[in-house]
């Protein structure tokens, strides 16, 4: 893994309980406090199953993310489809390439168990960061958490 210039980056699959309630705390700090995202929606059952991963900086866990497996395809796709998200990187190490890294590393995970695609659900904001994953937009924008998403999908294999 390429770690930005200016720190050390590791970045982990979660491995216990431990880490898990690093990861959430992240959230908390950046989808609670900062973007107002209610708790009862931040945290939902999804987490026991997911595969996630912290971005440690200097030691410090800074960024996480999540991979999800779906039970169903989204509309008009086939195979098995994947949801990256709770994509989250404290403040202040935003653009040194941790998201960028931790993007990557989960569809890394997502080719691993095989998925056909993977899907966002970005807020509109942020849907430019993954555009230049090669995500692609389909469907009218919708509010979840009261905030403006569009779905994004990436195909991985053929
Ligand atoms: C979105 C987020 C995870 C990106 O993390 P980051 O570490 O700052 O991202 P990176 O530094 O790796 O930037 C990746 C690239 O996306 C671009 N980018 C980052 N945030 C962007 C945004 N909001 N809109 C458009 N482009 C963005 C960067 O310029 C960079 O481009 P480059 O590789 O050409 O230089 C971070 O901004 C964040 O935690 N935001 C708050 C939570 C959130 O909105 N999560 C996404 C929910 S859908």
């Amino acid at each position: 893994m390429t770690a930005p210039a200016d720190i050390k980056l590791v970045i982990t699959k979660i491995k216990d309980e431990a880490e898990l309630l690093q990861a959430l705390a992240i959230r908390e700090v950046v989808f609670i406090e900062e973007q107002h995202v209610p708790e009862a929606f931040e945290r939902d059952d999804e987490d026991a199953r997911a595969h996630h991963l912290l971005a440690f900086a200097e030691g410090h866990a800074i960024g996480t993310g999540r991979l999800v497996v779906l039970p169903s395809p989204p509309k008009g796709e086939k195979g098995t489809w994947g949801q990256i998200g709770r994509m989250a990187v404290l403040q202040s190490h935003r653009k040194h390439g941790v998201g960028n890294l931790l993007l990557r590393e989960l569809e890394t995970e997502a080719r691993r168990r095989g998925l056909t695609g993977v899907l966002v659900h970005a807020q509109l904001y942020s849907l430019g960061f993954y555009e230049t994953h090669g995500y692609r937009p389909v469907g009218a924008v919708f509010e979840e958490a009261g905030i403006d998403h569009v779905e994004a999908h990436k195909k991985l294999s053929p």
